[in-house]
């Protein structure tokens, strides 16, 4: 073991800011997900989907601390959200203390559902 190792805290608070500015914390075990510890801890402050990231309704902002993310879904997170740190609260795990708060439905989520698309016939070459 390390001496960095030795430093680094075995859990991180993470404080979810309600859109009237109540804050809702808990704590998030070294090397587990937001959402996972949330609901161990039976605390409600981000919802609860699918829990791995196939559902996109857990998405949060990230306003402060430091944090990695497991795969996300470009269908859920763009690129552009995760710039701004949003990210997946069932694909996240903190490295510092994390503050966050909801984040608005994706903009790239399709409200309908596409037509399906059928493949284009070979060209015609009897003539
Ligand atoms: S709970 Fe479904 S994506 Fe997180």
């Amino acid at each position: 073991m390390t001496v960095s190792a030795l430093r680094t805290p075995q859990r991180h608070r993470c404080t979810v800011v309600g859109c009237e500015g109540d804050e809702t914390r808990f704590e998030v075990g070294r090397g587990q997900r937001v959402l996972h510890e949330m609901i161990r801890r039976n605390v409600r402050a981000v919802p609860v989907g699918c829990r791995g990231g196939g559902c996109g309704v857990c998405r949060v902002r990230v306003l402060d601390g430091e944090y990695l993310t497991l795969r996300m879904s470009a269908k859920h997170i763009s690129a552009d959200d995760a710039a701004r740190g949003i990210v997946l609260a069932c694909r996240t795990i903190p490295v510092t203390d994390l503050v966050i708060e909801l984040a608005p439905a994706g903009h790239d989520a399709p409200s309908t559902p596409s037509p399906p698309t059928r493949p284009t016939p070979p060209p015609d070459t009897s003539t």
